[in-house]
């Protein structure tokens, strides 16, 4: 069995011994030698493939944190507001721990495959009219009344947890790289990544790509118009940039057909940074979310399929 992350990386996260571990075998993910597009790049490329986390996406780092801490003080439902990969990991891991859920969503902006995850996985989905940062204000709310514990990354726990991501790559290279790229939406992420590097005591830049048009971009899992943790982001010196949606789908692309790597599109915007020439040496893109997130989003982008006759003539002269 995967040792859960809250084993591997006990003396670093805010648990005891009376803390419940709730745990869907997070964490410990490849870290992937991306050969072709460090030729194409001239660096060093490694990808963090985070899309193999239990729920497809590293929000379960944090979840597996956040959940066990929130039962061990004896909360009796969970809430959330969520672009999608945030509610699936707080629905599953809710879930597990017999908990109730409810994830609030913005109405129509979120990939249907991981609605149809967080409604199979028997979380109470609210679409609320409005934009994801309205979303999250009503959560936040919700759970001030006492009712709900919030597990989005304002919970100091989901930051702790996914702050192992960092250490697993500085454990597994043997030292640090000379880059970590993420994706920037709320920015819990680049918050935990800083928080990370400073415990280990390492300078290593890190850079957050985020969407060009926060508002819009077809990157739903970022589509965050207002960042909640854009003050401490500015403070962690993470260098800051801005994706066009044609990069995002480009890098995307690049990741899937190239190497082998199909993620979300939002997971591909570090990679946009290495295309343009930014950053040299060893450098770890951290591939935040699964590609099955996002079928939708695959199909518009992805060749056609084409079709043929069952005659091995016409299979042999379309396969060529
Ligand atoms: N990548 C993916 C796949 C995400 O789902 C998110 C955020 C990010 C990157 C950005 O991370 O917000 O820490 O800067 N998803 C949140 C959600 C907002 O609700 O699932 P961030």
């Amino acid at each position: 069995m995967t040792t859960p992350l809250i084993e591997r990386y006990r003396a670093l996260l805010p648990v005891g011994d009376a803390t419940p571990v709730i745990s869907l075998g997070e964490g410990s993910t490849p870290l992937l030698r991306a050969p072709r597009l460090s030729e194409r790049y001239g660096v060093e490329l490694w990808l963090k493939w985070e899309g193999s986390n239990p729920t497809g996406s590293y929000k379960d780092r944090g979840m597996t944190v956040a959940v066990s801490k929130a039962v061990e003080q004896g909360a009796e439902a969970l809430v959330c507001a969520s672009t999608g990969n945030t509610a699936a990991s707080a629905a599953a891991y809710g879930a597990r721990a017999g908990l109730p859920v409810v994830v609030l969503v913005p109405e129509g902006a979120v990939a249907g495959a991981k609605l149809a995850q967080v409604r199979m996985l028997g979380a109470r989905v609210l679409e609320a009219r409005g934009s994801f940062d309205e979303a999250l204000t009503a959560a936040r709310v919700l759970a001030d009344r006492g009712t709900h514990a919030l597990v989005n990354s304002l919970n100091p726990n989901r930051v702790a947890g996914q702050k192992t991501a960092v250490h697993e790559i500085v454990e597994e290279l043997g030292g640090a790289p000379d880059a970590f790229l993420i994706p920037y939406g709320g920015g819990g992420n680049t918050t935990a990544y800083s928080d990370a590097l400073e415990e280990l005591g390492l300078e290593t830049p890190l850079v957050s790509v985020e969407a060009e048009n926060r508002r819009e971009t077809l990157a739903s899992a970022i589509r965050i118009a207002d960042p909640v943790h854009a003050p401490r982001v500015a403070e962690t010196g993470a260098r800051v940039l801005s994706a066009s949606d044609d990069e995002i789908v480009e890098a995307w692309r690049e990741l899937a057909a190239g190497e082998g790597v199909f993620c979300e599109p939002s997971s591909a915007a570090g990679l946009v940074a290495v295309r343009r020439g930014d950053v040299r040496g060893r450098v770890v893109v951290t591939l935040t979310g699964h590609g099955l997130k996002d079928v939708a989003s695959a199909d518009r982008h992805a060749p056609p399929a084409r079709k043929v006759d069952s005659d091995p003539d016409a299979i042999a002269e379309a396969a060529r």
